[in-house]
Formats: structure tokens, C-alpha cells, sequence
């Protein structure tokens, strides 16, 4: 498999006291996207962040002169009335789930109609029939590896053929649609995940709860890049 590889940090283990600084960090240690979660005490149980915070970290989310995108998961319900406040606040990418949602796909078209890449977000035990009808127009799909609402939870290994599952259905399409998996992801387990067809890891409490996000970052590469090249290798480098 010689996939790309691209790492999200999830801001949800971060320091919401010095947010710009924190993405700041994760970018100089190899971060591919910002991961950021946005939760509203209904769909989920939990509540934190909204548009003004993302506008507030969008100046930091650069490489030099490159922009790193922000990848927005909504974990919201209703969705519709958030995604051009986020559009208007610097996302990149803007995902959501199909419960939150009355019409899927005149979501998708929303996101769309600003520019704005769209996903579309699967729990664990959501069925894979949600995307029969919209794969095609859609830029990401999403799989949910832990019930969504907390950071640092363990990763669903039930989830481990629902990916390979959705690998094979991107893979029908033709189309370069990125495969997503948040949730419980490791410098011990990244090995399975991308070995079953995941291109785009979030990773929260791996990369921000040892304080050292380069040797952190590097880990998940590492082990991802290793089983690329012998699928049945266990995790190589420790996380910190
Ligand atoms: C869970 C969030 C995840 C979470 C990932 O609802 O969507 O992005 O923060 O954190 P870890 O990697 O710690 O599971
Ligand atoms: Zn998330």
C-alpha cells in the first residue's frame, strides 16, 4: 500500500489557555491538518468550541507561507445554521453526521457552496448504507473509532473492517476521497489503521498528553510508514 499519510491533531487535548501556541507547536512538529472538535451538549455530551475559536486560531494555522487546513468535526445538532460561520471562519474541511442532519445531502451541497471540503462522519455502529447515495460528492468520509464526545478514550477495534470496508467503496468511485479515522488512535494501534485503509489519522490525547509533539508525531509516522511496508508488524516506536 503507498498511500499518503496525513496526521490531525485534535485541539480537544490541548491547552485552551494558549490554543494559538499549541497549534503553533503541532505545526512546527509535523502536523498535517488541525483536527477541531466542535461539540453541543445535545448530540453529544460535552461542549466546546465554536467559529469566533476557530477564527481566532485560523491566523496560526500556516506553514511558513503554506496554509495548514482546518478540519472542522461538527458534533452538532441541528447542523445546517453553523457550516457558514465556520466557512466565513477559515475551514478548510467541514464534516458532520447524518443524525444531525434532516437532509444529508443539501448538507453536502452547503458545505460545498463555499468552497469548503465536506465529510461526512460515521459512528461506530452507524451503518455504511449512509453513504450509498453521496460518496461520490463527498471530499472525506470519517469513521468515528470511539462514541464521539470525549478525548482519550479507547480505540473500537470493531472498527477495524468497517475501514477496509469504506477503503473499497472510495476505491469504486475512482475518486481521491480522503478515509478518516478519529478516535483512540495511538502510536501502538496507527499500525492496524492504516494497514486497513486509512489515510488521514486525528490523533488528541497521542500527540498532546507527553508534551513532546515532535517525538510524538514522529512515532505515528514512523509506525504508520513501517506497516506500509510489512502489514503485520507491530507498533515500532513508542509514543512518549
Ligand atoms: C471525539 C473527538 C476526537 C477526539 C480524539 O469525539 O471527535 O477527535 O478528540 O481524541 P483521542 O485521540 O484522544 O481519542
Ligand atoms: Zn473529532
Amino acid at each position: 500500500m503507498n498511500q499518503p499519510l496525513r496526521i490531525a491533531p485534535s485541539l480537544l487535548s490541548a491547552d485552551f489557555a494558549r490554543l494559538g501556541e499549541e497549534v503553533s507547536a503541532v505545526i512546527a512538529a509535523g502536523a498535517d491538518l488541525i483536527h477541531f472538535d466542535v461539540m453541543d451538549n445535545h448530540y453529544v455530551p460535552n461542549l466546546t468550541i465554536g467559529p469566533m475559536v476557530c477564527q481566532a486560531i485560523a491566523p496560526y494555522c500556516r506553514r511558513g507561507d503554506t496554509p495548514v487546513p482546518i478540519d472542522v468535526h461538527l458534533m452538532v445538532k441541528p447542523v445546517d445554521a453553523l457550516i457558514p460561520l465556520f466557512a466565513q471562519a477559515g475551514a478548510s474541511i467541514i464534516s458532520f453526521h447524518p443524525e444531525a442532519s434532516e437532509h444529508i445531502d443539501r448538507t453536502i451541497q452547503l458545505i460545498r457552496s463555499f468552497g469548503v471540503k465536506a465529510g461526512l462522519v460515521l459512528n461506530p455502529a452507524t451503518p455504511l448504507h449512509v453513504l450509498d447515495h453521496v460518496l461520490e460528492q463527498l471530499d472525506l468520509a470519517l469513521l468515528m473509532s470511539v462514541n464521539p464526545g470525549f478525548g482519550g478514550q479507547s480505540f473500537i477495534e470493531s472498527v477495524l473492517p468497517k475501514i477496509t470496508a469504506v477503503r473499497r467503496r472510495i476505491q469504486a468511485t475512482g475518486r481521491d476521497i480522503w478515509l478518516e479515522v478519529d478516535g483512540g488512535v495511538n502510536a501502538k494501534n496507527i499500525a492496524r489503521v492504516v494497514a486497513a485503509g486509512a489515510d488521514t489519522l486525528v490523533a488528541g490525547s497521542a500527540v498532546f498528553s507527553g508534551g513532546d509533539y515532535p517525538k510524538a508525531i514522529a512515532a505515528l509516522r514512523i509506525n504508520a510508514q513501517a506497516t506500509a511496508r510489512a502489514p503485520a508488524t507491530e507498533a515500532l516506536a513508542e509514543s512518549p
